[in-house]
């Protein structure tokens, strides 16, 4: 598969391929944050050893065809974020993106501006006939954003807590169409 994680471009925002060298930065803005991986799947790294760790894995991955962007807000280059497909079905037409950013740019807007750039960019680039997300019913921030970043409920499931299999927890799952202009 080509090479699909390519940079993209918005009003504040470059979305480009991560390097080794964003691991300890992104440690220190993100990965090590627990607000940050509170709703998330992944706990708190305990050493930038752990976020170089994962930042290689996804450098390898992109010859295969993944799609992982480091955010970064303009001027740059400081990786503040990332957005990701952590589900990616290529024979299904559907991809799932996870994401996250540094807290000190909650609430800017950012993660909406960035997650409908991606949307845009996986219908432009790819077949892909809709794109979904989710997010913890009690993470209402995350919620928001996909909602103004055009994502549309479909449902709620019930899942095992992925930190603690004992509970569970509630996820809403979201979803935007290809466009009809790209049918
Ligand atoms: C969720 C997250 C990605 C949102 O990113 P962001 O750049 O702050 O998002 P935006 O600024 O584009 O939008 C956030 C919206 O949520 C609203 N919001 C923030 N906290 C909220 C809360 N506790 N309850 C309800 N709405 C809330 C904001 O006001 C904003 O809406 P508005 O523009 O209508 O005012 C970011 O908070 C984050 O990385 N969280 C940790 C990781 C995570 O949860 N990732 C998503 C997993 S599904």
């Amino acid at each position: 598969m080509p090479v699909r994680t390519r940079t993209i471009r918005t009003e504040r925002l470059v979305l480009r391929q991560f390097s080794e060298e964003d691991a300890p930065v992104a440690y220190d803005n993100w990965m090590s944050d627990p607000d940050v991986t509170e709703f998330l799947t992944w706990s708190p790294h305990r050493s930038s050893y752990e976020s170089c760790r994962i930042v290689r894995s996804w450098i390898r991955s992109y010859p295969q065809g993944s799609m992982d962007w480091c955010i970064t807000v303009l001027p740059g280059p400081e990786p503040v974020g990332s957005i990701t497909a952590v589900q990616d079905h290529p024979d299904e037409g559907y991809c799932e993106l996870g994401f996250c950013i540094a807290k000190k740019h909650w609430n800017k807007g950012l993660m909406t501006e960035a997650l409908r750039a991606v949307a845009e960019y996986i219908f432009v680039n790819t077949d892909y006939m809709w794109i979904q997300t989710r997010y913890d019913k009690e993470n209402e921030a995350s919620g928001r954003c996909q909602e103004k970043a055009g994502f549309k409920s479909v449902g709620e499931v019930l899942l095992p807590n992925p930190k603690d299999a004992d509970a569970m927890r509630t996820y809403v799952m979201m979803r935007v169409d290809r466009p009809k202009t790209l049918r």
